[in-house]
């Protein structure tokens, strides 16, 4: 496992806001969470657990994938966190850092995803604070693509911490009970998403 240090938290944020800004000026507005991703946790939540009333997603930018999971659930409420401000209404997007846990949410929610893990600037600690946010039935998805085992360079401090997928595994076994890892083949590279539950 690899990772950026940063001098202070106002550098770390800086460089999400950096990264994230500079995105959206591109107008890169596409949502890295594929329907294919969001139909394949659908499907998976649906045999091990019931349709989830409360949803959170970590790191959503604007927030697409909480509309995908509301819509192909047929429902449920679904939040998200996101460091940078302006991309928050703080009705449905909450200026938060996914590391922190908010007073209510510990034990709360159903279903939690992110494709943001590689932003964590502490991951043992962010993967503890996720998980200790599921409901007894609760899972927690996280994504694993090639690219999370790439460090960003100076430009692109904003992905911190690079690891393979068997690093994300251990991280997550020590956390909480990896029950799954689902596997998405794409024509030159496989990407996965790790299914936990508590303890
Ligand atoms: C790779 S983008 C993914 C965006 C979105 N999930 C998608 O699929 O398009 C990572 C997002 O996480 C946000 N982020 C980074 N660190 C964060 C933190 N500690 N807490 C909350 N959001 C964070 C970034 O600002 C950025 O919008």
């Amino acid at each position: 496992m690899r990772q950026n240090k940063f001098e202070s938290y106002d550098d770390y944020v800086d460089a999400q806001r950096v990264t994230t800004c500079r995105k959206m000026q591109r107008a890169y507005k596409r949502c890295f969470a594929v329907d294919s991703v969001v139909d394949n946790i659908v499907e998976y939540h649906c045999d091990v657990a019931d349709k989830p009333v409360y949803g959170l997603c970590h790191g959503v930018r604007y927030g697409e994938e909480l509309d995908k999971f509301e819509k192909k659930f047929g429902g449920g409420v679904w939040i998200g966190t996101e460091i940078v401000s302006e991309l928050c209404d703080d009705v449905r997007i909450f200026n938060y850092d996914f590391s922190w846990v908010k007073d209510g949410w510990i034990g709360n929610f159903d279903l939690i995803y992110s494709n943001s893990f590689d932003h964590a600037r502490y991951p043992r600690k962010v993967a503890k604070a996720w998980i200790s946010c599921l409901s007894p039935s609760g899972r927690l998805y996280v994504e694993w693509s090639p690219w999370h085992n790439k460090l960003g360079g100076r430009s692109a401090k904003a992905d911190c911490f690079a690891a393979s997928a068997d690093e994300y595994m251990k991280i997550f076994q020590k956390a909480g009970v990896v029950e799954h890892r689902l596997e998405f083949k794409l024509k030159n590279y496989s990407k996965y998403t790790f299914v936990i539950r508590r303890g």
